[in-house]
């Protein structure tokens, strides 16, 4: 156990991750230069667009009699207490640190939670090799942060390779071996992955005991038994071993087929054994809700299916069945926050083929009824009727704004105007801030980040993470199109802002709306109140016009034939509703 050392890279986006990864993989001889490419880069193309931290197979290297093992973090704040976990895998954590680009706001969220788990921190500046690279600066953010010294500063260029293996001589000499505490088996679940051939696999590390094939063990938390299948270790890809034992860091291959019952943060025990969970095992509870329904009927099925497909990779996803009227049979599904919906909406577009119709995502709300029950609505066509309710609670987050002194009153001033309530300010250095805020998550769900980043061209860097619940005064604003209810339209919005909500969204579906061969009443109504008007005048093509002074029968025939087709528009009833007009309704005001 002494000759083993576990260690995480932390990083914000884009700073060098992957790439380190790489030169650190090639210079301890793990993979061959020329398998480099596919080894490490083969990821989801999604990912690599959005730039959000690419997931890092973990990887078990070997630097001067020593076995490194590194694990990924996953970057994004959406997924925050999944890299707690992989956090409380490891005993040191490499901060990296763009030297063009300084601290940001990851980088700080995952340096916190690093320092709650009593980590060692290495700190290195990366991409010395840039001009634009500014070591003096950043070291002193990073002193100011860490109160490290300046010497303690490692410097490296993961493209070019320089400084690399002073890192990983400092992982071994500062990251400490792993200490024994348990002498039954123990072992934390930090990841876990679908394979196709394989089914599930489980990520591991272990804090006590051993384990080899054959052997029965216990899911802590979601009481599962099973046995040990096969076992071994990341290089990076998946290499069998005899057996893993206390400290080591390894995959498990078991008779579990479902992802829910070998849940991240759940601990594996012998099953006769009667072994403590290791801390921190928590239920994951969704943030976000939308119903996701197919946009031609017969593809139910299809969505279905994929949606069962997804899940296996994605143990927090939640969903049911459900059905409206104007969109049929369709899924409601619960998301950790809106980067996993949107990537989850994507990943049903582009790998499944699908055409869908997302409804307005909502944050769910805790009701308190006067009876006494409690209810969490996660769809805005289940709000009781307001006189049942004695109060509404929704969920309010912490956010953490990075940025230049000089965008400071502008962005001051949006995050205020929609909801936030000003905490404090910190300087990162002389001319960059730290703005903390709480802010109803309803309020960062859509456009938020695109606000803050067009306010700062692009410069300040947004966290968020879950703070508490707080009372609300919610209502719902239904949306009629030729006085019928658009159900996929209908929002929960704040009681005060229902008119100009409610005002807001008929003046675009104006906008975007086609216009009919009939006038369209476009209405939003508040507990079957109207709140707001407007009417898309009717496409009257003038039918007759060519026949100046002409046959009359031809031309009654012509009118005749015109009022047909209305009718038969009429009597379907229903508006052909483009997607752009769902999308008009989520943009929130820009003012
Ligand atoms: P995500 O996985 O998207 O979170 O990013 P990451 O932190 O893993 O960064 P990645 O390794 O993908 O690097 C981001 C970009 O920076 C890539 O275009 C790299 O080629 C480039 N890069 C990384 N390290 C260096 C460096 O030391 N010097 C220079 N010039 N470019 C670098």
């Amino acid at each position: 156990m002494e000759n083993i050392r576990n260690f995480c890279i932390i990083a914000h986006i884009d700073h060098g991750k992957s790439t380190l990864a790489d030169r650190m993989l090639e210079l301890t001889g793990t993979v061959e230069m020329r398998k480099m490419k596919n080894q490490m880069l083969d990821q989801m193309d999604l990912e690599r667009e959005r730039g959000i931290t690419i997931k890092l197979q973990p990887a078990r290297m070997e630097w001067k009699g020593k076995i490194l093992n590194l694990i990924d973090t996953p970057g994004h704040v959406d997924f925050t207490y999944e890299v707690s976990r992989s956090l409380a895998a490891v005993e040191g954590a490499l901060l990296l640190v763009d030297a063009t680009q300084g601290v940001e706001a990851q980088t700080l969220a995952n340096l916190y939670l690093a320092l709650e788990q009593n980590l060692e921190i290495i700190p290195i500046i990366n991409k010395i090799d840039l001009p634009a690279a500014d070591v003096e600066k950043v070291s002193q953010e990073i002193v100011n942060l860490l109160g490290c010294k300046k010497e303690e500063i490692l410097l490296a260029s993961a493209k070019t390779g320089k400084g690399v293996e002073k890192i990983l001589d400092a992982i071994v000499e500062k990251v400490s071996a792993p200490k024994s505490k348990e002498k039954n088996l123990q072992a934390l679940i930090f990841d876990s992955a679908y394979d196709e051939y394989r089914g599930v696999v489980i990520y591991v590390r272990f804090f006590g005991g051993q384990i080899k094939k054959g052997d029965k063990i216990k899911f802590v938390a979601s009481a599962e038994t099973t046995e040990v299948l096969d076992l071994g270790f990341f290089k990076p890809h998946w290499v069998s071993a005899k057996n893993l034992a206390d400290g080591e860091i390894g995959y498990l291959i078991t008779g579990v087929k479902d992802l829910e019952k070998a849940k991240v943060g759940d601990t594996i025990v012998s099953l006769d054994e009667n072994t403590k969970a290791l801390t921190g095992y928590k239920q994951i509870k969704p943030m976000v809700y939308a119903g996701i329904f197919p946009q031609e009927g017969n593809e139910y099925h299809k969505l279905r299916e994929a949606i069962l497909k997804l899940k296996l990779s994605d143990s927090s996803l939640i969903f049911e069945p459900t059905s409206s009227q104007a969109l049929g049979f369709g899924f409601r599904c619960g998301f950790l926050g809106l980067l996993h919906l949107e990537i989850f909406q994507e990943r049903l577009k582009r790998e499944f083929n699908l055409s869908l119709i997302v409804t307005t995502p909502t944050v769910a709300y805790n009701i308190y009824l006067r009876n006494g029950e409690k209810m969490v609505l996660t769809t805005p066509n289940e709000m009781p009727d307001p006189s049942k309710i004695e109060r509404v609670d929704e969920p309010y987050m912490n956010i953490e704004i990075i940025s230049p002194q000089k965008y400071m009153g502008e962005l001051m001033e949006y995050v205020i105007s929609q909801k936030g309530i000003f905490k404090n300010t910190q300087y990162l250095d002389e001319d960059r801030l730290i703005l903390s805020f709480d802010i109803p998550l309803a309020s960062i769900l859509v456009d938020f980040y695109d606000s803050i980043k067009s306010i700062s061209s692009g410069y300040a860097s947004l966290n968020y993470d879950f703070s508490d619940y707080r009372s609300c005064e919610i209502v719902k604003v239904d949306i009629l199109v030729a006085e019928l209810p658009v159900e996929a339209l209908t929002s929960l919005v704040y009681k005060d802002e229902a008119h100009r909500v409610g005002k807001r969204i008929v003046e675009r579906l104006k906008d975007v709306l086609p216009r009919q061969q009939f006038v369209l009443k476009l209405q939003a109504a508040v507990g079957g109140k109207i709140i707001a008007g407007e009417r898309l005048s009717a496409l009257r093509k003038d039918v007759t016009a060519k026949l100046y002074g002409g046959d009359v029968t031809r031309k009654r025939k012509l009118l005749d034939k015109q009022k047909k087709g209305k009718k038969k528009m009429a009597q379907v009833g229903k508006v052909e509703i483009p997607q752009e007009a769902y999308l008009a309704v989520l943009k929130r005001d820009q003012n």
